[in-house]
């Protein structure tokens, strides 16, 4: 009788391309990709973000192309981003009902009623000094913050957002936010929650976007710190607590781990987030020749749905879905 080799029992798994779709772990659907969009007021605004490149400042009345572009690709879902002209002290622009992202919500409702719209909220998009909520003595008040968080969801549920995202960061916020739809009547409307948001570098590039640098200080005070991930479980289980429909992690590169954990903790549908600085970095590594853009856009965002998330925001999800739909992943 032949010697046993048992070198070979690991690899058989991978013997050819059918074997290998069998035993596939991971499988992802273009279904589960959001695409992120910024919206400017006025009309015909269609700029190139400088510190994104590929991605676009749109008004209400020119976004439909990048909206038509993405559902011919097979992603159907959006994350509306509003930059308003005129920033003030307490973000008023946020809940303004001619605000950008409440007019880009009713255009958007009305051309492509297939579309799921899902609005961020937070302030600091609209702030004068660019933090998440209010400013008092160059500190952040949480709890006044609170209602002008929610009065910014009710007036995007008013503008049809099917989910409201809050991206602040502040306590009780998921409560709160539930608390004002519910009593304005849209208790339909869902809250995806930014549950575990850390205070990360890989936020530079949407800053510039959003001219929302904070003029002083940062975020550190109300986004998380990188040390930790216990806490992370904590936030993700408060505002679960607090009624979040679904939780979100951000970024996903460096929080794999946070991402893992979540995952283990819920039972809520599971959102990550690829931030922009996630983006700039492929972006700019393979325009210099450095990597594969298609190979390396494909293998971070697996790595993101293998650590368990349901779901990716992505500025590459109209080219995730195509791949998807090709068969290069998925
Ligand atoms: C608003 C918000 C930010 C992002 C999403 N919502 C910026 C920040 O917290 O500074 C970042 C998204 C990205 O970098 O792609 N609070």
């Amino acid at each position: 009788m032949a010697a046993l080799d048992f070198t070979k029992r690991p690899r058989r798994l991978r013997v050819n391309a059918g074997v290998r779709e069998l035993a596939r772990e991971t499988r992802v659907s273009e279904k589960s990709l959001i695409y992120p969009l910024f919206i400017t007021e006025g009309s015909g605004v269609r700029n190139e973000i400088g510190s994104m490149p590929g991605q676009y400042h749109y008004s209400a009345d020119t976004v439909g192309e990048a909206v038509a572009s993405c559902l011919d690709a097979g992603a159907d879902k959006f994350l509306l981003f509003g930059l308003p002209e005129h920033k003030d002290e307490t973000g008023s622009g946020a809940w303004a009902d001619d605000g950008a992202v409440q007019n880009v919500l009713r255009t958007l409702r009305r051309d492509f009623p297939a579309a799921l719209l899902i609005s961020d909220a937070c302030l600091c998009e609209y702030t004068s000094h660019g933090h998440c909520g209010v400013v008092e003595n160059g500190k952040i008040n949480n709890d006044k913050t609170l209602e002008l968080l929610t009065k910014t969801a009710v007036s995007h549920a008013r503008a049809g957002a099917d989910i409201i995202a809050p991206s602040d960061m502040m306590d009780f916020r998921v409560g709160a936010i539930r608390a004002g739809l519910d009593g304005a009547g849209f208790e339909d409307a869902l809250i995806l929650s930014y549950a575990v948001k850390y205070a990360s570098g890989f936020y530079g590039p949407f800053r510039e976007a959003a001219k929302s640098a904070p003029a002083f200080g940062d975020r550190r005070t109300y986004q998380m710190d990188y040390h930790n991930v216990r806490e992370a479980l904590r936030e993700a289980a408060s505002d679960e607590a607090e009624g979040a429909d679904m939780l979100m992690v951000k970024p996903t590169m460096s929080y794999l781990d946070v991402l893992a954990g979540v995952r283990a903790q819920t039972n809520l549908p599971l959102a990550a987030y690829s931030v922009s600085g996630e983006y700039a970095m492929i972006k700019t590594a393979a325009a210099a020749g450095l990597i594969d853009e298609y190979a390396v856009m494909c293998e971070t965002a697996i790595g993101v749905y293998r650590a368990g998330a349901d779901m990716l925001i992505s500025y590459y999800a109209p080219e995730l879905a195509r791949a998807i739909r090709k068969g290069d992943i998925g």
